[in-house]
């Protein structure tokens, strides 16, 4: 790409000469033998990545998929006209992150050292895939195997492409995307194709590691991919299906669509088809999920909690309003994370992002967020679930999942998009301390993946109160003797490489600048890079609320966790111009779409 740097090159090869002479004289400690291109510490590192990452770019040899999916015909097509993006110049939207001040070179040092840990585990996770697993979905942690399970097409590949980008590892991207060039997306290792996983994992994976090195291949194959994914919209109402039948599609007969979902799977579909109109200029993607996003428009203000969704709902009837059981985590989490995202991503032209993500960030408050009776009375929260009875009254479950824990992440930047400091500085920061309690109060220092405490009536006093704990312990049928106290169950003990928790520590460290969470950071880093650690990679491990070493695991590593959780373990402790959340905004799997520049207008690809 023509965004190589001229200005700096003289001084930079004089540098490098003598860098690279430092380098050898140097304790190795600090250096991958592998990385050969070392950057000067004046130089931003996203700049140094841009030049140091696309020198030579793109000489890979293309391969289309053996089967044209943008060839099948429509059997119903979008009624009316195609609806374009919204258009005008992109708004200049207040400032997500903290304003930051150069650090002193020791902590410099020190945040670099550990920076480094972060790297080398994630090399040599990559590097057991590439010998064990390559072109695999999956690599197996314990074992050396291999899985396919979400159709075979490379998914570990796609989902770490932009980690590789992110951390300067040049070699191993070029060989990576050089491998995505062959992958076939017209054949399929399962007859059905699901789309909400394809969509995060594989098109958002493919997406952002185009909008950040630019190389064409990526973009060609994220299109096949996305005509692919159309067809999951070819429905009598527009509506997307949950799982693609592969000969259905491919024979254009039109799909059924389910009774019923959960509302995170058609709500899940936004950004990436959105950004793929973007760096397409064809605006059907953006037309088939702005139907969807219509659709759940419609109905917030009328559901039996008004400003959220039930869990459930039926693309089928169109109904987004008549369940009652209510969440924002597992099965509905990123129906509400895409709202103020899907606000940044089209440069706040669309109305209907800011007013949804308001009105669900109102109604969450109040219906999900408690403060927890705490031996400490640490000022935090967790996140439960509201179920509505006959009557209209909503209870709440205070029953908290790991992958609630995105939602301090998504207060932080909603709070800074909307100018509501309350959100950012207060909620987010509270909801994200309610995690990182949950991991370090466990004796293996991670986060389960379940697990239950006792509210109390009201946030400003919470006071400690044994025999009122004890009795709400008994009350739950799970209660166990060993668990920490404030702890009244560990539903589901396990820790699976989840990233939800890291992912809002992260967020809140460059959204208001706080030490703190660069620290956090570091210890469930630690942690978890010991109790998960294989041969090979890192592995689940059944049961974090006991600390009996080597703890016992799963033969089980999902992409997701070298796609997110060490990709946000890293950028948590890097220098904060890489990964700009002013300049990015990352999807739900945690790979970063660029954002439209409001200065200049149009888009800035
Ligand atoms: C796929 O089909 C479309 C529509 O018929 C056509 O425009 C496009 O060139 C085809 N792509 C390839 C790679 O053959
Ligand atoms: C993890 O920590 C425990 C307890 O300190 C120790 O016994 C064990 O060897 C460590 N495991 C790894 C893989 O570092």
């Amino acid at each position: 790409m023509a965004r190589l740097q001229r200005r700096t090159r003289n001084a930079l090869v004089s540098l490098a000469l003598l860098t690279a002479l430092l380098y050898y004289l140097s304790p190795s400690s600090l250096h991958s033998s592998r990385t050969s291109t070392r950057r000067d510490p004046s130089e931003p590192e996203s700049a140094w990545l841009q030049r140091h990452m696309n020198a030579n770019a793109d000489t890979s040899h293309v391969s289309t998929s053996s089967f044209n999916w943008s060839s099948v015909p429509v059997k119903y097509p979008p009624p009316g006209k195609l609806k374009k993006l919204p258009s005008g110049r992109p708004l200049a939207l207040p400032k997500v992150q903290f304003d930051f001040q150069p650090e002193t070179p020791e902590a410099r040092k020190r945040r670099e050292a550990r920076r480094k840990q972060i790297r080398d585990l994630f090399r040599k996770n990559w590097e057991s895939y590439r010998k064990y697993a390559w072109m695999k979905d999956a690599l197996q942690p314990l074992s050396g195997g291999f899985k396919d399970q979400f159709s075979g097409w490379a998914a570990t590949l796609v989902d770490a492409l932009d980690t590789l980008w992110i951390m300067g590892m040049r070699e191993e991207f070029d060989e990576a995307v050089g491998a995505v060039a062959g992958i076939d997306f017209g054949k399929s290792s399962s007859l059905t194709v699901n789309m909400f996983e394809t969509n995060i994992r594989y098109l958002g994976g493919l997406l952002a590691a185009y909008d950040l090195s630019g190389r064409p291949v990526l973009l060609q194959k994220a299109r096949e991919l996305g005509d692919l994914l159309y067809k999951g919209f070819d429905t009598k109402h527009r509506m997307p299906v949950d799982f693609i039948n592969f000969e259905q599609a491919q024979a254009g007969e039109g799909l059924m669509v389910e009774g019923q979902v959960v509302s995170a799977s058609p709500g899940t579909l936004s950004m990436e088809m959105t950004r793929l109109s973007q760096l397409t200029g064809d605006p059907k993607y953006y037309d088939a999920v702005d139907r969807v996003m219509d659709v759940f428009a419609k109905g917030q203000g009328s559901t039996k909690i008004p400003g959220l969704w039930p869990i459930y709902v039926s693309m089928l009837t169109q109904d987004v309003v008549a369940g009652s059981s209510f969440g924002i985590a597992g099965c509905a989490d990123s129906l509400y994370e895409y709202l103020p995202k899907m606000h940044a991503l089209v440069g706040g032209l669309d109305p209907k992002y800011e007013k949804m993500s308001k009105l669900f960030m109102e109604a969450a408050d109040k219906a999900f967020f408690y403060r927890p009776m705490l031996p400490g009375e640490d000022d935090l929260l967790m996140i439960g679930t509201a179920s509505v009875n006959d009557y209209g009254d909503a209870t709440l479950d205070a029953e908290s999942e790991h992958l609630g824990c995105f939602v301090g992440g998504i207060y932080g930047l909603g709070g800074r998009l909307f100018q509501r400091s309350d959100w950012a500085d207060d909620l987010g920061q509270k909801l994200t301390k309610g995690c990182i309690y949950a991991y370090q109060s466990m004796p293996t220092g991670m986060g389960p993946e379940r697990w239950n405490n006792a509210p109390c009536k009201s946030r400003e006093r919470c006071k400690w109160d044994e025999k009122a704990f004890e009795d709400e312990k008994r009350m739950r049928r799970e209660w166990s003797t060993h668990l920490p106290k404030g702890f009244t169950t560990a539903k589901d003990p396990r820790y699976i490489l989840r990233p939800e928790a890291i992912e809002s520590v992260f967020v809140m460290y460059r959204v208001t600048g706080r030490q703190e969470y660069q620290e956090a950071a570091w210890d469930m880093f630690t942690a978890v890079a010991n109790g998960t650690a294989t041969e090979y990679a890192n592995a689940a491990v059944l049961d974090v609320t006991k600390a009996n070493y080597p703890l016992r695991q799963e033969d089980y590593m999902e992409s997701f966790w070298l796609a997110e959780t060490l990709k946000y373990f890293y950028l948590a402790l890097s220098p904060p111009d890489l990964i700009s959340l002013d300049e990015f905004v990352l999807n739900t799997e945690a790979h970063p779409f660029r954002r439209p520049k409001a200065s200049r207008g149009g888009h800035q690809l």
